[in-house]
């Protein structure tokens, strides 16, 4: 695993972007109702697992392709009786010097951290499973035991030129996802973007 101490990862919110919702991520059929679904499309995904809901059904689904590097994940949100637009976000690296650290867990472990995630008791969980492994199912499976929801877990596992467009709901009760990077006492630096939805 690359060293990406000299990358900083950008993160833009595009507030007023219209996310298209059209096509199929595996069963998951993004125009069906309600209109609530979420999406992440992604490249430089080197490994991933999911956790707490099954992927065969028609409101979690994630489709990659190894040799590319790619992974699709897709979300039926259960926003119960809210009625919201997503929000469009995108992340990639690029050269810079420093580390930063924009998330609510100050582990000296972790050098890199964006979350959308506006409960900070569940962004402070999440980011303590990301510490323990650099296998993403092992920090998929934490996730499930250390939350106990039943909410949609999904764990990717990047390269430093990964690249990501999600969409996402600024809720507190719905959605969490925390884009993080690692660095172990010994050992290689670790990458994830790890997502948890609440799903119908
Ligand atoms: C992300 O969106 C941009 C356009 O906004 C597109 O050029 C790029 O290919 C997309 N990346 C992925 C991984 O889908
Ligand atoms: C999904 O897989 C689980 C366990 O493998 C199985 O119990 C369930 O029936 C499957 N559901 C669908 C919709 O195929
Ligand atoms: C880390 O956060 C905890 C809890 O918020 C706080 O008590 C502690 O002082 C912080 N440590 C540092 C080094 O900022
Ligand atoms: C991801 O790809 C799907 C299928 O091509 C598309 O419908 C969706 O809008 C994309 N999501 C984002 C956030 O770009
Ligand atoms: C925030 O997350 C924690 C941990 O999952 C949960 O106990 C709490 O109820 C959540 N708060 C809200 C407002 O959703």
């Amino acid at each position: 695993m690359a060293n990406f101490a000299y990358l900083r990862l950008y993160l833009t919110i595009i507030l007023s972007f219209a996310v298209q919702t059209s096509g199929n991520i595996g069963k998951c059929v993004l125009s069906s109702a309600p209109p609530s679904w979420l999406s992440t499309n992604g490249t430089g995904i080197l490994e991933y697992a999911t956790a707490g809901h099954p992927t065969n059904g028609t409101s979690f689904c994630i489709e990659g392709n190894h040799d590319q590097k790619t992974a699709h994940v897709a979300y039926h949100i259960d926003l119960g009786s809210e009625v919201l637009a997503p929000e469009s976000v995108e992340h990639s690296f690029s050269e810079n010097l420093g580390s930063q650290n924009g998330c609510v867990n100050n582990n000296t472990g972790v050098v890199y951290c964006f979350a959308i995630c506006l409960n900070e008791t569940l962004q402070n969980m999440v980011i303590e499973s990301a510490l323990k492994s650099n296998q993403p199912s092992v920090v998929a499976q934490d996730i499930q035991k250390t939350t106990q929801l039943d909410w949609a877990i999904t764990v990717d596992y990047n390269d430093p030129n990964t690249h990501l467009n999600a969409s996402v709901f600024l809720v507190e009760d719905a959605w969490c996802s925390v884009y993080v990077g690692i660095r172990p006492k010994l050992g290689f630096d670790w990458l994830y973007e790890i997502q948890l939805g609440k799903v119908l």
